[in-house]
């Protein structure tokens, strides 16, 4: 099988998450291609030592820029803060590699407009977003419902994402900074579920009707990041304190292009929610809701029913092969987790990049760039206090 050399810049958080789907991929999936782990790259050489003989990555280097454009690699998979995607990911292009980048593509749209330019340059690339979401079971099967017309006309979206970990005791993060990430909740939450919203219905959203955003929190500790970066907890000894300029939540309305009108909430701030991404669909054939937290169930309503016996249906999307994905993994109810969505997601990229179709979807710069703009008109729908059009946004 012919081999795709990968390499990965960023090795704590999505580094893990990625080491560990590389790994596992082809031990639950016949993949077309065979994926090496072959160069880890971040900015610390000793973690990275430890991290790559952890996880067996072939080589290690603090040289992102040689490693991505490294004549051997096949794949730069590009898990950094948002700031670094767009040199990454073009110089990645520009040496004719395949290039996979975190979510969202970018921390703002003119980064991600110059992604999508390079993309659209580099015929013989594959791009591919990392909103790993749409590969849980359940999210996929939404998806299904909605394309066979069992939700029929959609009426309502209403999707949250809701974290509770961005308190006053957590340190300024990159991701509490607008030069590293672009916004705060809004980039790292709302991009999940305008992405989950987009990918499910089929339908764009065409305007931001109004949105507010809030940053409650407005100075943190200067900490050294975490061992694992990103939710390192604790401000202990920090002497110095500095500006969080991100939001920390943002609401907003929208309008999609086939008439649904929508609802999205993105918080760090919501006490007592750890990961509830969330989202309901209500159409006039029938609805669907899901819930991260319990990330195996996709909840249905069948409004063409008998009146008598409509009623919402638990699904437990683990039957195999009638679930997608659920046939690789282990038998019927025996739960999949976080880690399957981005295992799910490198089958597929594999199936990709071999000229095969993925089980559903994949999200490319293209199409992440549509969820970039609607990521835009909200924040200029907030600053602007006004309705905005996503193709206002280009
Ligand atoms: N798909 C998801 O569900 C999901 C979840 C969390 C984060 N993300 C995204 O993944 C990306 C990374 O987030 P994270 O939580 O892993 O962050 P993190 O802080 O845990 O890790 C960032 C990594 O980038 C490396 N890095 C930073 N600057 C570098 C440089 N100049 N050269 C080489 N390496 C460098 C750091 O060393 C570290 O290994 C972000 O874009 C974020 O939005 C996606």
């Amino acid at each position: 099988m012919k081999p795709i050399n990968i390499c990965l810049v960023g090795q704590k958080f999505m580094g893990r998450t990625h080491s560990n789907a590389f790994l596992k991929v082809g031990k639950f999936f016949d993949c077309p291609r065979d994926p090496v782990m072959h160069t880890i790259c971040g900015r610390n050489l000793a973690e990275l030592r430890e991290f790559q003989s952890r996880w067996g990555w072939k080589h290690a280097t603090t040289d992102w820029r040689a490693a991505v454009t490294d004549a051997q690699i096949h794949l730069v998979d590009i898990g950094t803060p948002n700031h670094l995607h767009k040199e990454m990911a073009i110089a990645a292009l520009e040496a004719g590699k395949h290039v996979a980048c975190e979510k969202p593509l970018a921390g703002t749209l003119a980064d991600a407009r110059d992604m999508l330019v390079a993309a659209r340059r580099a015929k013989q690339s594959k791009t591919f977003v990392w909103y790993n979401y749409r590969r849980c079971p359940a999210v996929a099967l939404a998806h299904q419902l909605a394309r066979a017309g069992r939700l029929g006309r959609i009426y309502h979206v209403r999707a949250h994402y809701l974290q509770d970990w961005g308190g006053p005791d957590v340190p300024l993060l990159w991701r509490f900074q607008k030069k590293y990430a672009g916004s705060g909740a809004h980039g790292d939450l709302n991009a999940h579920i305008i992405d989950m919203a987009r990918f499910i219905t089929g339908d764009e959203i065409t305007e931001v009707v109004g949105s507010i955003a809030e940053t409650f929190i407005k100075e943190r500790a200067i900490v050294d990041e975490g061992p694992r970066g990103g939710i390192a907890g604790g401000t202990r000894g920090a002497k110095r304190k500095g500006k969080g300029d991100v939001d920390d939540a943002v609401l907003f309305l929208a309008r999609f292009k086939q008439g649904a009108i929508a609802t999205f909430e993105a918080t760090r701030l919501a006490t007592g929610n750890q990961n509830k991404n969330g989202i309901e669909i209500n159409g006039d054939k029938g609805s669907i809701r899901f819930n991260f937290e319990d990330m195996n169930y996709l909840d249905y309503y069948d409004a063409t029913a008998e009146r008598k016996v409509q009623g919402w249906t638990r699904i437990m999307a683990t039957h195999a092969p009638d679930h997608p994905y659920a046939g690789n993994w282990w038998p019927d109810a025996h739960i999949l987790g976080y880690e399957h969505g981005f295992i799910n997601q490198t089958a597929d990229m594999l199936n990709i990049i071999a000229g095969k179709k993925p089980v559903v979807p994949m999200p490319d710069f293209e199409d992440a760039y549509k969820t970039q703009q609607v990521l835009e008109a909200a924040i200029v729908s907030a600053e602007d206090r006004r309705a905005v059009k996503t193709a206002e946004m280009e």
